[in-house]
């Protein structure tokens, strides 16, 4: 087993509800009885409306939960009817927070919303889960790495605890569509993401994970990337099955 800490993320965007606990509990029970050795945790991140329910009902030291998105409020309480601030989600159980997913970049999140709500999740000592992807067009046009850099340049606030950031590369022709990119192409853009993050921002060791339609096929493949922290996983992070296929295949 690698000694590497890499992180398993469960996005579970617009899926679940109350009865699919049983699924967080049976990737717990497989981690406490057949990953004993392994500390670290894999997050959870179901919708909001089950985060709460979720996380009460928990009892896996090795689980934890995040949530998918918070509004770019500038409070913490208050009169803002259907807002969702940073400490409403940390007081519903997440210590994780993903920011900047391209499903929600479509819907309005420009760079300057992205910037606030990484201060706020920042503020209210959320781990966050920043994520960054080209689309297919950009990448045919070879303009990857511009799109990355303007993504992070443009939001990324150099005054926060850059230590509880990690980046996730998504590319967005990646998601859902069953696609994934070469190891190669993968290896050129983390070691860009690395230089960029080591001397713009002057973090000692980037923590830099991949999503994009991993499953328990293509993860023996996807581990191979020396600099991946680890994956974004979605439709494959619905069934406990599968979601536990992909941890024994990295770990195999
Ligand atoms: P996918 O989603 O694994 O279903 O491609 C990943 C994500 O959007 O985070």
């Amino acid at each position: 087993m690698s000694s590497k800490t890499i992180l398993f993320i469960a996005n579970w965007k617009m899926n679940g509800s109350p009865s699919n606990f049983v699924e967080v509990a049976k990737v717990a029970d497989f981690l406490d009885k057949k990953l004993k050795e392994y500390k670290k945790y894999i997050v959870f991140c179901p919708p909001i409306s089950l985060l709460g329910y979720f996380s009460k009902k928990n009892r896996s030291k090795k689980v934890a939960f995040g949530a998918q998105d918070i509004s770019n409020t500038k409070i913490d309480f208050g009169a803002e009817t259907g807002s969702l601030s940073a400490s409403l989600v940390k007081l519903s159980g997440a210590q994780y927070l993903i920011v900047g997913h391209s499903e929600r970049r479509v819907t309005g999140d420009n760079f300057l919303v992205i910037k606030e709500k990484l201060l706020s999740a920042s503020k209210s000592k959320l781990k966050i889960i920043f994520c960054i992807g080209e689309t297919l067009e950009e990448k045919k046009k070879n303009k990857s790495l511009t799109i990355l850099k303007k993504q992070i340049l443009n939001s990324l606030p150099k005054k926060i605890n850059l230590n509880n950031v990690t980046f996730a590369y998504e590319p967005i022709w990646s998601i859902g569509t069953g696609l994934v990119p070469t190891n190669q192409y993968l290896e050129k853009i983390f070691s860009f993401l690395e230089t960029l993050l080591k001397s713009q921002f002057k973090i000692k060791s980037p923590k830099i994970i991949y999503g994009g339609s991993v499953n328990s096929a293509n993860i023996k493949n996807l581990r191979n990337i020396g600099a991946c922290s680890g994956y974004l996983i979605g439709g494959a992070s619905l069934k406990a099955k599968n979601f536990i296929e992909i941890i024994k295949n990295y770990y195999n």
